[in-house]
Parts: C-alpha cells; sequence; structure tokens
C-alpha cells in the first residue's frame, strides 16, 4: 500500500476517494466466504457489527445479529445493572442448555410464579427444594387458569421427565418429543441437583439460524461497551460478555492505557481497545498493553461525529485502518481490526476489509434497522428511524458516556442528533450488505477475507471520477 506526502502532510484517504480495481476472477458472486474475526479469540460468520450507541444496540440489535453472524455491541448510556440485564438477555436468548435457570420454591405462590416467568419472559420454571434439589417443574399452563393463592406445589408437575449433562442433541429431542413437553430440566445423576434446562424454543431456533455465532455452550456471543474509567463496571459485565469494547473518542491518551491495564489485569473476557486512529497509536497499544484482543480504528468518521468540527482532530477510517494494518503487520501482529464510523454500504465495507481490517462497525446502517432501539417516525410519507450521537445533547442528557469525550465543558457536544431512513428488519440489511461485500470480493478475484487483502488493489479517484462513478444524470420521479 503506497502513503501519498505532499509538504510533509499526509493524504488522509476515505472511502469515497477510493475504487477497487477489478482483477482477474474465477470466483462467482454467491462463493467467496466472508467469515472473519473480531478478536484473536472470536470468529464471525459475518463480518458486520453494530456500534455500541443507544439508539442502535440493546439486546433485541444484538440477539437478532449474532443469530445472523454478525456481532452486537451493547452501549454503556445506562446504568451498569441495565448494560448486565441487556448483556444477559442476550446470552440467555438462545443455547442448547440454558445454564443460569430461573427457578422457584414450592412454598411460594401461583402470583408469584406469575410474575417471576412474566419478568423474565420465560414459559416455565424448575421447582428446587431447600437442598437445591429438582421436586417439581410449574409451567404457564399450569397457573394460567389457576387461583393466585394456591402454592406452586399444589400446581406443578411431580413426576418431571429430567436428563443429564451428557445428553445429546438428538436424545434430547426424542424426549421431548416422546413426552409431549416443552422443558427437560438437566440434573446431575449423582446429587439430582440442577444443572440447567433445555427449551423445544431453543432446539427450534438453532435448527433456525445456522449461521448464528456462539460460544462454546451454544450461547449466542454478545459484546459490551465499558469505560476505561469504570472497573467495577468492566468485572460485572465480565460474567457474562464474551468480549469487552473500550468506548471512548481517542484512546491513545495516558489514562486511558492506565484504565485499559487495571481492567486487562481483571478480566477474562477478550477486551477490544479503541478507538485509535495513527499509525503511533497502534504500535504503543501493541508494545505497552498486554493482553488487548482487538482494535477499534477511527475517529471522526462517523455519520453522527461533529469531533472534527469541533476540534479540527481526526483520522478518516479508511486512512486509519490502513495507519494501523501497516503496524500490526511490521509487528507480526495478527490482531483484528475493526473499522469503525462513516461506513456507508458493502462498497465501503469491501475498501475497508481490503485495507486490513477484520470486521466494520456500523451505526448510521444499524439504527434504520426495525430491531434497534431508536424510535419509528413518520415524515412527509416515508419512515425514519431516530438516530444521535453519543457524544450528542441528546445522548448526554442521560449522563452515563459523559467520558466517552474529555471535555473540558461537558457542554460542548461532540455528536449530532437525526433521523435515518428505515430500511425495514436487520436480515434483509444484512443480505444486502453480505451479497454486495460478496460481489465486490468477486470483481476482485478474492476467495476470501484474507485474499481480498492479498488481491485488491487500489485506485485514486478524481473528483470528477467520483462524481462518475455513481448514478448520475437523470431524474427520480417522486
Ligand atoms: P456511523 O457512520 O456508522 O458511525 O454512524 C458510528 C460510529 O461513530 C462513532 N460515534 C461518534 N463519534 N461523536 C463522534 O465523534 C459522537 O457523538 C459519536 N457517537 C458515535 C462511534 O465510533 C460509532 O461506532
Amino acid at each position: 500500500m503506497s502513503f501519498w506526502k505532499e509538504n510533509n502532510m499526509e493524504k488522509l484517504i476515505t472511502f469515497n476517494d477510493v475504487i477497487l480495481l477489478p482483477g482477474w476472477s474465477s470466483i462467482e458472486p454467491k462463493d467467496p466466504d466472508i467469515s472473519s474475526r473480531i478478536t484473536l479469540n472470536h470468529k464471525l460468520v459475518l463480518p458486520f457489527v453494530s456500534s455500541p450507541m443507544d439508539t442502535v444496540t440493546e439486546e433485541e440489535m444484538a440477539i437478532e445479529l449474532a443469530r445472523l453472524g454478525g456481532l452486537g455491541v451493547i452501549h454503556r448510556n445506562c446504568t451498569k445493572e441495565e448494560a448486565v440485564n441487556m448483556t444477559r438477555k442476550v446470552k440467555r436468548a438462545e443455547s442448547f442448555i440454558i445454564s443460569e435457570v430461573f427457578t422457584i420454591r414450592p412454598s411460594e405462590s401461583v402470583k408469584s410464579a406469575t410474575e417471576l416467568m412474566n419478568q423474565y419472559n420465560v414459559h416455565g420454571l424448575p421447582v428446587l427444594n431447600d437442598n437445591e434439589n429438582l421436586i417439581g417443574i410449574v409451567t404457564w399452563r399450569d397457573i394460567r387458569f389457576a387461583d393466585d393463592n394456591l402454592k406452586v406445589e399444589d400446581v406443578m408437575t411431580k413426576d418431571v421427565i429430567t436428563a443429564t449433562e451428557e445428553v445429546s442433541l438428538d436424545d434430547a429431542k426424542t424426549l421431548l418429543h416422546k413426552h409431549r413437553i416443552e422443558k427437560l430440566p438437566i440434573v446431575d445423576s449423582t446429587t439430582g441437583k440442577l444443572k440447567g434446562l433445555i427449551t423445544i424454543k431453543d432446539i427450534l431456533l438453532k435448527g433456525k439460524y445456522p449461521h448464528a455465532v456462539r460460544d462454546e455452550e451454544g450461547r449466542l456471543l454478545c459484546a459490551a461497551a465499558i469505560s476505561p474509567f469504570d472497573l467495577e463496571r468492566a468485572k460485572v459485565l465480565d460474567k457474562y460478555a464474551d468480549i469487552l469494547v473500550i468506548d471512548v473518542a481517542h484512546f491513545h491518551n495516558v489514562n486511558c492505557f492506565k484504565g485499559a491495564k487495571e481492567i486487562l489485569n481483571n478480566v477474562s473476557a477478550d477486551l477490544i481497545v479503541g478507538n485509535i486512529g495513527t499509525y503511533a497509536a497502534a504500535v504503543d497499544v501493541l508494545s505497552r498493553l498486554d493482553g488487548v484482543a482487538g482494535l477499534r480504528v477511527g475517529i471522526g468518521s462517523g455519520s453522527i461525529c461533529s469531533t472534527s468540527m469541533v476540534t479540527r482532530a481526526g483520522s478518516p477510517t479508511l486512512y486509519a485502518t490502513l495507519q494501523v494494518a501497516k503496524a500490526t503487520a511490521e509487528l507480526g501482529n495478527s490482531i483484528p481490526i475493526c473499522a469503525d464510523g462513516g461506513i456507508k454500504n458493502s462498497g465501503d465495507i469491501a475498501v475497508a476489509l481490503a485495507a486490513g481490517a477484520s470486521a466494520c462497525m456500523m451505526g448510521n446502517i444499524f439504527a434504520g434497522c426495525r430491531e434497534s432501539p431508536g424510535r419509528l417516525i413518520a415524515l412527509e410519507g416515508k419512515y425514519y428511524k431516530q438516530y444521535y450521537g453519543m457524544g450528542s445533547i441528546a445522548a448526554r442528557k442521560k449522563r452515563f458516556s459523559y467520558d466517552r469525550y474529555s471535555q473540558p465543558s461537558k457542554d460542548i457536544a461532540e455528536g449530532v442528533e437525526g433521523f435515518v431512513p428505515y430500511r425495514g428488519t436487520i436480515s434483509d440489511v444484512i443480505n444486502e450488505l453480505a451479497g454486495g461485500l460478496k460481489a465486490a470480493l468477486g470483481y476482485v478475484g478474492a476467495r476470501d477475507l484474507n485474499e481480498l487483502k492479498q488481491k485488491a488493489n487500489f485506485g485514486i479517484l478524481t473528483p470528477a471520477g467520483m462524481q462518475e462513478m455513481q448514478p448520475h444524470d437523470l431524474i427520480t420521479p417522486k
């Protein structure tokens, strides 16, 4: 990759400046493998990650994205309890054996059982005695028409069909079918203690989402954003999240490094740090912080960013990716790079991955999906969803991610607020992005993302070229 210098100033190229040159190809657009890595220890089926922003990623987005093969990063503009709650919901959304099971005592009332089921959105509760042994199961069918004051032991099923931890998926299916039941408690064969729960819903979902990214226990993969200055939040989230993502605008900072060091010493989840934007920042991270598992790269390119307007500082995502990729290559380090900010379409994704990224983080694109938490509004006959920057006045009102920006005055906004067009379900959006990315690999002649990095040749467009290389000279009737 070459770099341009004029009067000792580098040209900070952005996505719109470049184009991928077509190469000799024997690859059909449907063929390429676009699986990738997000950290040293976690793979993705699709290299798409949703931004930790409160108009982009809460549990609904994270669950759906992980089911489709990508990854959601739960935002941090909330209390740590709320962040833990969202992360737990993702981890509990499906798995072969649920290990964190909600249970009830036999002496509790039907009313309590109903409340518990509603609170945790579950349809059945194993009943445990004071020795923690399984003595029954109560499901919503048992309590639907039961008197609220009855006790759980009056309505529960006592002859529970159970299995042990060694049960296979096929055997579990057979048991559930044979006994016409929806839940199969897993017990320790010697102590009789509850070890987990298999539900028919989880088994059915497993078939429905064959590309889902999962942890070793079959639960969906989940990441959560943290501050470098909040060790407590990092520690509690570490119990549930597979990946923790440091979420600050400018990570290449002495205090951020100090905080990250402390976090690295106290958590076992993979840690992604960022954002960084320069060769020097990448070298410093890799030489001074032991155990970092991923880099989040790009400063000021986000569609809702006003950082570079407010401060005239920043590093466009494509330039940042090239710089960080250069540093990691020179250090012989294969740490994955996540390109973050300013990604508008599958073409930008292809360019970022060709430049050295392993995954792309997107806020704007995913904010427009049905699964994002933002409000849906109708404007002049079209639907939009609310989207705002984490440094915007709207986000700052909630006050939890103040320390994302190192501002002397908390009244200075580094983000803006607005609306993005409603795009439909995440599944449709992902199909479009994956299709476009695979087609790009077809043009380059790359079988997978590693080949894309090796074979890609960039061209720099002139202003006339930029204009010509997009739809032009036509009118679109309203
Ligand atoms: P896109 O372009 O996908 O970018 O909307 C999302 C990324 O932008 C970053 N982000 C911000 N940057 N001020 C900033 O300077 C903000 O208020 C802000 N909020 C989010 C973040 O990296 C995100 O992933």
